[in-house]
């Protein structure tokens, strides 16, 4: 039972600076000593190096710091496959969510079939078309399923990286329009705010679970912190009204760990600078852990 963290201090992705300190936010609200607590070794492999945004240009307005966040996603995805080589648990502290290109390409060349829970506000299903933003935050779910640029796509070899079939999006409510036009398209099943009001959430997850697991080794979680309600997470650049409670966002952890499927995970988007006293960043320390097995009794 080890775990290895793999922090990735990138901000590249993002319009708002910060996240590329939610590595050092996340350790310092108390993570491996935590896990061990739990009973789980640790090894923590430290940062990967990230290019500060003030040494490059933008070239691609609409995909903004391409070649930096290609580079940084392919050493992510050896550092991930080697991970699996290896037998252990990897845990990806982000940084933006462009982290989940590399996470996922790394699933993928290390052979594994499984399922995926994106844990979002948003779909992060753009292409270099469809975005408004140009930012690659918003891009990693569609880079995993084959659409966007080659550079991003066919990091870590050719071919799409999920199983459209087996992945899921729990907590959504901002889409862009083109990009809720290129989900209802895909195969990826969508549970929105709206779904976790009315089925509530130990439902939506159950649900998540059964379609990501079905015919996969097992799964993996990639969470946006922004998916909690800004009143609980404010440390996040995107924030939007009307999320999950801190409550729903454990209970949703703690069926994961119930279900003994997760097999790696990522946790992204936690902006210390916009953040009160470490809060955001040490609710993600607790949602990790619930998520690997923490209980209260
Ligand atoms: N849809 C918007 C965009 O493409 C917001 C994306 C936010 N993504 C995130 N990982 N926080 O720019
Ligand atoms: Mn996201
Ligand atoms: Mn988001
Ligand atoms: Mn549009």
């Amino acid at each position: 039972r080890v775990i290895r963290i793999i922090g990735v201090p990138i901000d590249l992705g993002a319009d708002r600076r910060g996240v590329d300190m939610g590595p050092s936010a996340i350790r310092y609200a108390g993570l491996n000593a935590r896990l061990q607590r739990l009973g789980w070794q640790v090894e923590d492999l430290g940062n990967l190096n990230v290019p500060v945004p003030e040494t490059r240009e933008i070239q691609d307005t609409h995909l903004k710091y391409l070649p930096e966040i290609a580079k940084v996603s392919a050493e992510l995805t050896e550092t991930v496959a080697k991970a699996l080589k290896d037998g252990v648990v990897p845990l990806v502290l982000g940084g933006d969510h462009s982290i989940g290109i590399g996470s996922l390409a790394g699933i993928a060349a290390a052979g594994k079939k499984r399922g995926l829970i994106w844990f979002d506000t948003h779909g992060d299903y753009n292409s270099p078309q469809t975005t408004h933003s140009g930012n690659i935050h918003g891009m990693p779910l569609a880079v995993a399923n084959g659409i966007g640029v080659r550079e991003l796509t066919e990091i870590g070899g050719p071919g799409k990286k999920i199983s459209e079939e087996n992945t899921v999006i729990i907590g959504a409510r901002d889409f862009d329009l083109d990009e809720r036009e290129m989900l209802h398209r895909s195969k990826i099943t969508v549970f929105t705010m709206s779904d976790i009001d009315q089925l509530g959430m130990k439902e939506v997850v159950s649900r998540g679970l059964e379609i990501a697991g079905r015919g996969t080794e097992g799964i993996h979680v990639s969470f946006d912190l922004d998916v909690i309600d800004p009143s609980e997470a404010p440390g996040v650049g995107t924030p939007v009204a009307g999320g999950i409670t801190y409550r729903e966002a454990h209970l949703a952890m703690e069926l994961v760990a119930e279900s003994g499927l997760l097999l790696s995970l990522d946790m992204a988007e936690v902006n210390p600078i916009l953040d009160t006293h470490n809060k955001t960043a040490e609710l993600a320390v607790g949602l990790i852990c619930s998520a690997f097995g923490k209980k209260i009794f």
